[in-house]
């Protein structure tokens, strides 16, 4: 895999041997957070120190050190990188812009293999392949698939081989079904944010749900029979379509899903929505700490993730209604939202999935946070980590991302010229 950037793996190799101590500064989300556990592990395992931040971007500051590897972050933001001195890593899945002006940086991005980073290979995967690289890490497979989920990207390419290396080594189980989280059912179907399911606040139809399926909501979802999860499948399906979400949401959802042997949270799919929502709830470092198997923050992971899905799933329902309209997008006005990017995914994906979902977040301090959300439809016509970019440079802010999630950092004055030209890029873009 990613053959045709071996020299860039021999690069960091190089670099590697010169340093004892190594910097590394991640993406705050499911698959950053992943990421930097997979090149710990593999580094720890040289007998390497590590030094592990997360950042919500590069907009944020960073001292970088000797050596310092960037994790899902750094392809978008070819300038930060180009004013740093010292040794760099990049590893990252986010297609690169521009030109980086840097002869001591080695490069592992799967763009610059001919592979699609965007849906084919997570920046956790990709850490997975430079953690194979470097030594016997094929037990990492495991957190490789926590990237892979929480950055919701398809079971191909890349993603595919490393599912395949853990399934071949035995750390990882594969069985079909119902692709969600783990517990009580009726827990499971009212905190489900993927899919979304609209029972949170809505219990008395939660109750009809059940008993029209004839599924005992009391029962541990891991240990329903065939039939028993056959008919909650179909319910969610019909319910899912009633809801008018984006058809491609039904593989998703259906299908395969993969259990962990050796992880503090066996079914990937939970693993990966705790660690999303501990980095989302600024609780970096314990999300990390799952990822490092360390069982002592198990209990508090957990709970964050509930306090999570709580606050989450509050926003989107009371969101609904205050979505707009423009002509080529469908926006969302915000003020000092909990989060950002998992409102716009839930609403693109569930209910708005006509057009390009865009999400704005007008924090207190001013700053305002953008996210904006499409799908693979979309992505063939409107490449949203472009408009994003644009779109934010034009008011003096700053953008990037994929073609199908993608996010900005702008000023508070600029919102209602921002939008507009968000508007007249996909409008562009889709005629
Ligand atoms: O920086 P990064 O690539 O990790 O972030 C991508 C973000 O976009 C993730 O939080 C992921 O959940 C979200 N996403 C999405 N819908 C997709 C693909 C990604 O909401 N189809
Ligand atoms: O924050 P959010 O989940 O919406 O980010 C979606 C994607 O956009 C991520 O891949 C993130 O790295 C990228 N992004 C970016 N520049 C920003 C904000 C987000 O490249 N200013």
């Amino acid at each position: 895999m990613l053959e045709m950037i071996k020299h860039e793996f021999e690069k960091a190799k190089i670099m590697l041997d010169k340093h004892d101590y190594v910097r590394i500064y991640a993406h705050y989300d499911a698959d950053g957070i992943s990421g930097a556990a997979i090149v710990s592990i593999a580094l720890m395992r040289m007998g390497k120190k590590v030094h592990v931040s997360f950042l919500k971007g590069l907009n944020e500051s960073f001292e970088p050190e000797d050596l310092t590897i960037f994790v899902d972050m750094g392809s978008g933001y070819p300038e930060k990188i180009s004013e740093i001195k010292e040794d760099v890593i990049i590893v990252d899945h986010h297609f690169p812009v521009g030109r980086i002006e840097k002869e001591n940086l080695a490069h592992i991005n799967p763009h610059l293999a001919g592979i699609d980073g965007s849906f084919e290979m997570s920046a956790s995967a990709t850490a997975y392949f430079f953690a194979e690289y470097l030594g016997n890490n094929y037990d990492l497979t495991a957190l490789a698939l926590i990237g892979i989920i929480g950055d919701k990207q398809k079971l191909r390419g890349g993603n595919l081989e490393v599912v395949k290396r853990g399934l071949e080594r035995g750390y990882l189980e594969r069985r079909e079904g119902l692709k969600m989280i783990s517990g009580k059912v009726r827990e499971v179907l009212l905190y489900s944010t993927e899919p979304f399911l609209n029972f949170y606040g809505n219990e008395d139809e939660l109750d009809k749900f059940l008993e029209e399926v004839s599924v005992d909501g009391e029962k541990e979802f891991d240990e329903l029979g065939k039939e028993e999860e056959s008919r909650l499948a179909n319910g969610i399906a019909i319910r899912l379509l009633k809801m008018n979400c984006y058809p491609g949401i039904f593989e998703d959802v259906f299908g395969e899903k993969f259990y962990l042997k050796n992880e503090l949270i066996k079914n990937s799919i939970m693993l990966s929505e705790v660690v999303n929502a501990c980095g989302r709830k600024s609780a970096n470092s314990i999300a990390f700490a799952i990822c490092m198997r360390d069982e002592s923050y198990l209990e508090k992971a957990v709970s964050l993730w509930r306090e999570f899905q709580e606050e989450l799933l509050e926003e989107v329902v009371k969101r609904i209604e205050e979505v707009k309209e423009g002509f080529c997008i469908r926006y969302l006005i915000m003020e000092d939202a909990p989060t950002t990017g998992p409102i716009a995914s839930i609403l693109s994906r569930y209910i708005f999935s006509d057009k390009p979902f865009i999400a704005i977040n007008v924090k207190k301090s001013g700053e305002v946070k953008v996210s904006a959300r499409g799908n693979e439809k979309l992505a063939e016509k409107v490449n949203l980590g472009e408009v994003m970019r644009k779109a934010a440079e034009k008011v003096g802010g700053s953008g990037g991302g994929h073609s199908v999630a993608a996010g900005a950092n702008i000023n508070s004055d600029k919102v209602e010229e921002f939008l507009k030209e968000v508007d007249r890029l996909c409008c562009s873009s889709l005629s």
